[in-house]
C-alpha cells in the first residue's frame, strides 16, 4: 500500500514501511524498516546528512555515486531536482525481464534542466511479501547524445555502524557460499565481470547487523556490482546495478531502462529468505510451470558423459521408467559429431550414428512412459563446426585477434539480430522434431572478447544480455508448455533474470551430498527451492571422490527438485529397490517438498538442515544434517522451525533400518522448536563413516489430546 501526506510518501508491505520525502532539490529517505504508523514528526528523521534515493556525480558528496553521465559539453556533473510524484501501473521494463503481479506503484520524477535529463524512479510495493521492486529510467530530453557511465538500479543510504555485507560467492562446483565482510570506513564490493551473473558473486546480497537485515537482488543475468561504503559519519551507502565495463550512449529522445532491483527488510535472515523466495516464486517465475509440481527426472550426463549410443540410453531410460521417474533428459553429445567437448556446438542436428535417429529415440523413450527432455547450449559455437565454417562472423571475436577459449569453445554474438534468429530457429527445430517437454539450456563459458561489429565495447555486455532475453522471450512464448531449466556449468547463472524465463536452474555440477548442503543452503537464501535442480549421483562422487550412502544422497537432493544423474540401470537390485522407494516417497509428498514453506535450520557445529512445512502446519518434512562426525558433537541439538507451537507432532523417520535408535515419537511443536532434538538420535555409527549424514523426518499433527 502506498499513501501520501503532503510531501511525505509512505509505502507499506505486510511487515515493513518505507517513508520518503520528495521536494524541491531532491528526495530523501526517512525510514525503511519494520512497520511504523504514519504518525506525525517523520521530519525528525531528516538528518544532517540526507539519506538520498539516488546520488549523481559531481556534488559535494564524494562517496561512490549511483549515476554518472558524461554530457555533450564535456562536463560530467548532474544535479536533479524533484518534479512530481504519480501513482501508476507498474511499468513494463521490457526488453528486460521484471517482476509482475499485484503491486502498488509510484513514480518519482526528477529533472536536470541544464543537462536536459529526466530521471524516473518507480517503487512497486507487493502485498503478499515484504519486497519492494525498484525500476530506474533515464531519458535524454536534449538534442545531443550523452554517455551513461554508471546507472545504479538501487541506492539505499543507511545510518549506523556495525553492518556486514553478506555475499554468496564461489566458483564452479562451489557456488553461492556465504561470506560476511564488515563494512567500516571503506568500500566493500561484490561484482561480476564475466558477462553473466556468474558463479563467483551472486547478485543477491544482504546488509545486516543484529536485529536488522536488508536483502537485495537484481533481476538481471549480466555483469552486476553491489557496493557498501561506510564512513566515520555513521553513513552507509548501498548501491546495486550493472557492473563490469559499461558505457552507454543515450541519443536525443532515448530512454535507458536499468535492470529491476528488489529490496526487503527483516529482523533476521529467515524473514529475508522468506520474502525473497516468495518474491521470486510469485512475481518472477511465470507461465505454465509456476504452480505445477515438477517431474522427477533422470539425466544421463554423469552416467555416460559423451560415451553413449542408442542402446545405452534406452537401457537407462527403461530402468528410469521402472524406478518411477517421469522425465528422461538426454544430455550433451547427441548432435553434430560431438564425442568430446572440442566440436559441434552450433550444429544442432542429429548425430545419427550415436542416437540411431533422435526423433525416433525420443518416441521410444516416450513409449516407456517417460517424457523426453534434451540438453542444448545455444549461445555457443565450436570452431570445429559446420556453423563456424559457414558463418565465422556469428562468433563473438575480433576477427584478427586470437580469442581466449574456454572449454574449447567460443560464444555466439547474441547482440546481433541475425544470430538471435539463428538460435531461435535451431532451438525451435529441435523442440519441434523431438517433441521435447523439457530443455536444459546450458552456458559453459564466460565472455572474454566482448565484440560485435558496430557495437561499442562499453555497450557490448549489456547488449548481449538484451539479445539473450529477446531470444528467451521468443522461445518461451513459442513453446509455453516446455519446462526450461537453465544451467551454466552448473549454477553459474542462477539469478532472477533467468528465472523469469526458466522456472528451474541446475544448482551446481557438484553433486556431492556434503558439498551440496552448503551450495543448496546458500542458494535457498534468495531462491525458491522449487527452482533448484538437485540430483542423486553415483558414489564415490565424481567431483569429490566421497562415498555417501544412497539414502543420504536422496535426502540432500530432496532439498531441491529431485532428479537422478547416473546410470541407474547399473545399480544392483537392492539399490534399484531403494531408488524406487525413494521416488515413490518423493511423489507422495511432492506438494510438501516443492511448495511447502522452507526454513533453514541453524548451522551449528557442522549440524543443520532444512524443513518444509505445509501452509496449515499440519505436516512437515525435516532433513537434519551433519557435515562433521556426530560423535564430535556431544549434546548438539536440532531446533526445528515453522511448526505450530500449539500442535503436537508425530515424528517418523523415513528410513527404518539403519539407525534403529530413532523410532517414531510424539513431541510438542514448541518443544521441537525451542528445546530441539538431540543429534545423536540420528547417527548410524556403523554406516556414517563419511562424516556427513542427512536424515529425513516426516512430521504430522497428532490428534489433539483431551
Ligand atoms: C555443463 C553442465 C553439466 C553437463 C555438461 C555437458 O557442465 O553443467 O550438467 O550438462 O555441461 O557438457
Amino acid at each position: 500500500m502506498i499513501r501520501r501526506k503532503g510531501n511525505l510518501i509512505k509505502m507499506d508491505t505486510p511487515h515493513t514501511s518505507l517513508v520518503l520525502k520528495a521536494e524541491g532539490d531532491g528526495a530523501e529517505l526517512l525510514y525503511y524498516g519494520k512497520t511504523v504508523r504514519f504518525g506525525p514528526d517523520f521530519s525528525l528523521l531528516s538528518g544532517e546528512d540526507k539519506r538520498l534515493l539516488f546520488s549523481s556525480y559531481g556534488s559535494v558528496d564524494f562517496r561512490e555515486s549511483g549515476l554518472v553521465v558524461l554530457l555533450s559539453d564535456g562536463s560530467a556533473a548532474t544535479r536533479f531536482s524533484f518534479v512530481r510524484v504519480r501513482r501508476m501501473e507498474k511499468p513494463s521494463a521490457l526488453p528486460l525481464p521484471a517482476s509482475y503481479g499485484e503491486a502498488d506503484t509510484v513514480c518519482l520524477e526528477f529533472a536536470d534542466e541544464y543537462a536536459k535529463l529526466r530521471l524516473y524512479l518507480y517503487y512497486s510495493v507487493f502485498s503478499d511479501c515484504d519486497a519492494i521492486a525498484v525500476n530506474v529510467q533515464l531519458t535524454n530530453a536534449g538534442k545531443k547524445p550523452v554517455r551513461i557511465r554508471k546507472i545504479s538500479s538501487l541506492q539505499l543510504d543507511l545510518i549506523g555502524e556495525g553492518y556486514s555485507l553478506v555475499t554468496f560467492d564461489g566458483s564452479w562446483g562451489a557456488e553461492r557460499t556465504r561470506h560476511e565482510t564488515p563494512v567500516n570506513g571503506t568500500l566493500v564490493c561484490n561484482e561480476s565481470r564475466t558477462g553473466s551473473s556468474s558463479p563467483f558473486h551472486n547478485p543477491f546480497v544482504m546488509l545486516e547487523r543484529k536485529g536488522e537485515v536488508y536483502g537485495f537482488n537484481l533481476v538481471y543475468s549480466g555483469n552486476h556490482r553491489e557496493t557498501a561504503e561506510g564512513n566515520n559519519r555513521r553513513q552507509l551507502r548501498f548501491l546495486s546495478g550493472i557492473g563490469g565495463l559499461f558505457e552507454w550512449t543515450l541519443e536525443a529522445g532515448e530512454t535507458f531502462t536499468a535492470p529491476e532491483a528488489v529490496m526487503t527488510f527483516g529482523e533476521n535472515r529467515d524473514e529475508v529468505t522468506s520474502s525473497m523466495q516468495t518474491f521470486a516464486a510469485e512475481h518472477i517465475v511465470r507461465g505454465r510451470w509456476q504452480k505445477r509440481v515438477r517431474p522427477v527426472l533422470v539425466n544421463n550426463w554423469e552416467g555416460t558423459y559423451f560415451a553413449f549410443d542408442r542402446e545405452r540410453i534406452l537401457t537407462i531410460a527403461k530402468a528410469s521408467a521402472e524406478a518411477g521417474a517421469e522425465l528422461f533428459v538426454l544430455d550433451d553429445g547427441w548432435f553434430g559429431h560431438r564425442d568430446d567437448d572440442t566440436s559441434s556446438l552450433g550444429d544442432w542436428t542429429d548425430y545419427a550414428e550415436k542416437t540411431g535417429g533422435l526423433a525416433s529415440l525420443a518416441d521410444e523413450i516416450r513409449a516407456l512412459g517417460l517424457k523426453f527432455g534434451i540438453w542444448m547450449e545455444p549461445e555457443m559455437i565450436s570452431e570445429d563446426s559446420e556453423l563456424y565454417a559457414k558463418h565465422p562472423e556469428f562468433a563473438m571475436r575480433p576477427m584478427r585477434r586470437e580469442p581466449a577459449r574456454m572449454r574449447n569453445q567460443l560464444m555466439l554474438n547474441l547482440a546481433d539480430k541475425q544470430v538471435q534468429n539463428y538460435v531461435v530457429r535451431a532451438v525451435s527445430n529441435i523442440i519441434a522434431s523431438t517433441k521435447a517437454a523439457y530443455v536444459k539450456w546450458d552456458y559453459n563459458r564466460h565472455i572474454t572478447d566482448p565484440y560485435g561489429k558496430g557495437v561499442a565495447a562499453g555497450e557490448y555486455a549489456h547488449r548481449y544480455i538484451l539479445g539473450l532475453y529477446a531470444v528467451l522471450q521468443r522461445l518461451t512464448e513459442k513453446f509455453p508448455l516446455v519446462l526450461f531449466e537453465s544451467c551454466a556449468s552448473g549454477g553459474g547463472r542462477f539469478d532472477p533474470g533467468m528465472l523469469a524465463f526458466m522456472p528451474q536452474t541446475w544448482t551446481s555440477d557438484n553433486t556431492d551430498a556434503r558439498e551440496r548442503l552448503t551450495i543448496q543452503e546458500g542458494t535457498a537464501y534468495a531462491y525458491p527451492t522449487i527452482s533448484m535442480g538437485a540430483h542423486v549421483s553415483a558414489s564415490p562422487n565424481y567431483q569429490s571422490g566421497n562415498r555417501t550412502p544412497l539414502e543420504t544422497r536422496f535426502n540432500v537432493a530432496c532439498g531441491g527438485v529431485l532428479g537422478y544423474e547416473m546410470d541407474i540401470s547399473r545399480l544392483d537390485d537392492r539399490e534399484k529397490e531403494i531408488v524406487k522407494a525413494q521416488i515413490a516417497y518423493y511423489k507422495k509428498y511432492r506438494e510438501l517438498f516443492q511448495f511447502g514453506r522452507y526454513y533453514r535450520l541453524e548451522e551449528k557445529d557442522g549440524t543443520g538442515g532444512f524443513v518444509f512445512v505445509s501452509a496449515d502446519q499440519t505436516k512437515a518434512i525435516a532433513v537434519v544434517t551433519a557435515k562433521e562426525k556426530v560423535t564430535g558433537q556431544a549434546n548438539a541439538r536440532y531446533r526445528l522451525k515453522g511448526l505450530n507451537p500449539q500442535y503436537d507432532y508425530i515424528v517418523k523417520p523415513r528410513e527404518q533400518s539403519n539407525y534403529a535408535s530413532c523410532e517414531e515419537f510424539t513431541a510438542a511443536g514448541d518443544m521441537l522448536m525451542q528445546g530441539g532434538v538431540p543429534t545423536d538420535l540420528f547417527c548410524d555409527t556403523e554406516n556414517d563413516t563419511n562424516s556427513v549424514y542427512a536424515r529425513m523426518l516426516f512430521l504430522r499433527r497428532a490428534p489433539a489430546r483431551r
